[in-house]
């Protein structure tokens, strides 16, 4: 283990179920998390849920629940939907724990303590959805939150202010001089462009009367107020890795990333830097900013239906599936269109033809013609050199570009290594070789073959595990190479041409990815 990783997913809210949106938030963390954990990294990975706010208690009213209670229940059913879907986070945290409330209240008493917090009145647009107050360019033509599409209340309120407006200057400056700290690049110019207009940034309200809500952690400078959830909720990456105690937390504080969806940018691109440098912390490496899904290209919502659950994603199609789906389908940053018809064509082309039928041609053919002990690959020849110096090469591409956070093209990356070995393949046309078991020379090139293209699926398995991790693991057992991952270092492993032992038993198996049939009409999400 060498340096320290930390990434996050945002919390989520306790007031819907996980739906495409969150899975989409997880399988990125999860897969970034597996992929610096291959590297050898020291990976932390923190996910949770976001339980105070009126929005929470008032959706707990609704059902006629308890608010804990409420919070309870959806946070086990985001916890327990997380584990069915093997999401490798290191921690689960909620708002609600005491070490959070703690944490919380040493922050506020701390940046009070600095002169950032002052009380004043106010009165303005606050938008439940949202929790917060709106400034205008929240709202559309007709005064609604431009989000919630809904009219924001009018509020008046003595409250607690933090003096967020004292940091614009500064965090302009740090924006424009460290590209990729909020990324991809147009996400940064948003940022700007809200630091540079025309009436620069306000303060921001972080309190509520406990008169009108009392689910939030109280001031401790002023009990008869609670703390505005956003405040409250993006010190969850502070209590995750057991700020301040923690002698780890230095180092792996200063090498956090971050992973939301655009919808929160506002918090996690200005309040939250803010926050950080009134309190005086290290504020994050990146803030990574993913699009939103469509689904049918129409915006998820309640009530049109369309959440799309991932269990029942699973269950229809396999996980590995829709995760692949959602991993390769979404250019990082960019807005991207569900619908299970996109998912069927993309899984069935690339999974079920490409890798599927690479991983059954290449077993089957060493088990017919070698009786599945992996052959002595002999000297190399120009087809092997150009499959070798792919190997050499595109572990390296991947490498950057998980680190740039473009998951989508690393996965492209590697499945130029499944299209090359699948072209070799037919080139060199084993099944003809295989005939001329007379011709010491077409014996000789048929164990080059074999060989090769093991070694390419060993290669291929080893990058496709922090995306497919169920799929490599699978393929790799059926190598003979059993419990590889545990042991393997990336990029260097897989660049390591010739890693596959000679005399490996290698084993056939059911098909990884059986023809997905096109979802009936009335099945159809
Ligand atoms: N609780 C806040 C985050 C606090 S972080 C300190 C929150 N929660 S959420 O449950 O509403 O959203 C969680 C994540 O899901 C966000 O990153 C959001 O962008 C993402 N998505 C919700 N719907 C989405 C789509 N339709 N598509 C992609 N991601 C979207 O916000």
């Amino acid at each position: 283990m060498t340096k320290p990783f930390y990434i996050t997913t945002p919390i989520f809210y306790v007031n819907a179920e996980p739906h495409i949106g969150h899975t989409y938030t997880s399988v990125i963390t999860d897969t970034i998390a597996r992929y610096h954990r291959l590297a050898g990294e020291d990976t932390f990975y923190l996910t949770g849920t976001d339980e105070h706010g009126d929005k929470i208690s008032q959706a707990a009213e609704a059902k006629g629940q308890s608010t804990q209670a409420f919070a309870d229940h959806i946070a086990g059913i985001f916890r327990s939907t997380w584990d069915e879907l093997d999401f490798s986070y290191d921690r689960f945290i909620r708002t609600t724990e005491p070490a959070h409330i703690e944490t919380v209240q040493h922050i506020l008493q701390k940046v009070y303590d600095a002169g950032d917090i002052e009380l004043r009145e106010y009165s303005g647009q606050y938008c439940v959805g949202c929790e917060r107050f709106l400034t205008d360019r929240d709202l559309d033509e007709e005064g609604r939150c431009k989000d919630h599409e809904k009219p924001p209340e009018e509020r008046k309120e003595t409250n607690y202010f933090f003096l967020m407006s004292r940091y614009t200057d500064w965090l302009a400056e740090h924006i424009e001089k460290n590209p990729g700290f909020i990324r991809p690049a147009g996400y940064a110019k948003e940022v700007l462009s809200m630091l540079r207009s025309d009436n620069g940034l306000e303060d921001l309200c972080i309190s509520r009367p406990k008169e009108r809500l009392q689910w939030g952690i109280p001031l401790p400078f002023d009990t008869d107020y609670v703390c505005y959830v956003w405040f409250d909720a993006l010190i969850n990456y502070l209590t995750g890795i057991n700020y301040p105690d923690d002698p780890q937390f230095e180092e792996r504080w200063s090498n956090v990333e971050h992973i939301i969806g655009k919808d929160i940018l506002k918090p996690h691109g200005v309040f939250w830097p803010t926050i950080l440098k009134a309190a005086g912390l290290p504020i994050y490496q990146h803030l990574n900013v993913h699009g939103f899904w469509n689904v049918d290209n129409r915006k998820v919502s309640k009530s049109l239906g369309n959440m799309i659950s991932p269990l029942v994603m699973r269950e229809r199609y396999g996980f590995e599936c829709f995760r692949y789906f959602l991993l390769r389908e979404m250019s990082f940053g960019r807005d991207a269109s569900f619908s299970e018809e996109a998912l069927v064509t993309r899984v069935n082309a690339d999974l079920s033809k490409n890798l599927g039928n690479l991983e059954s041609r290449c077993i089957k053919m060493l088990g017919r013609f070698r009786e599945g002990i992996v052959p002595e690959p002999g000297a190399a020849t120009e087809l092997e050199k150009d499959l070798e110096a792919l190997v050499k090469r595109i572990p390296i591409t991947v490498d950057e570009q998980m680190r740039n956070m473009e998951p989508h093209r690393a996965l492209a990356s590697v499945f130029e290594l499944v299209d090359a070995t699948n072209k070799y393949i037919d080139q060199r046309a084993p099944w003809k070789l295989a005939k001329e078991t007379d011709n010491a020379e077409s014996m000789e090139l048929l164990d080059k073959t074999l060989y090769s293209v093991c070694e390419m699926l060993r290669v291929i398995s080893l990058l496709l595990a922090p995306f497919l991790p169920e799929t490599a693991s699978r393929i790799l057992e059926r190598l003979g190479l059993a419990g590889a991952l545990e042991k393997a270092v990336l990029p260097q492993d897989a660049q390591a041409w010739g890693g596959l032992p000679v005399g490996n038993p290698t084993q056939t198996g059911d098909p990884l990815f059986p023809r997905l049939e096109m979802p009936a009409a009335e099945d159809a999400n």
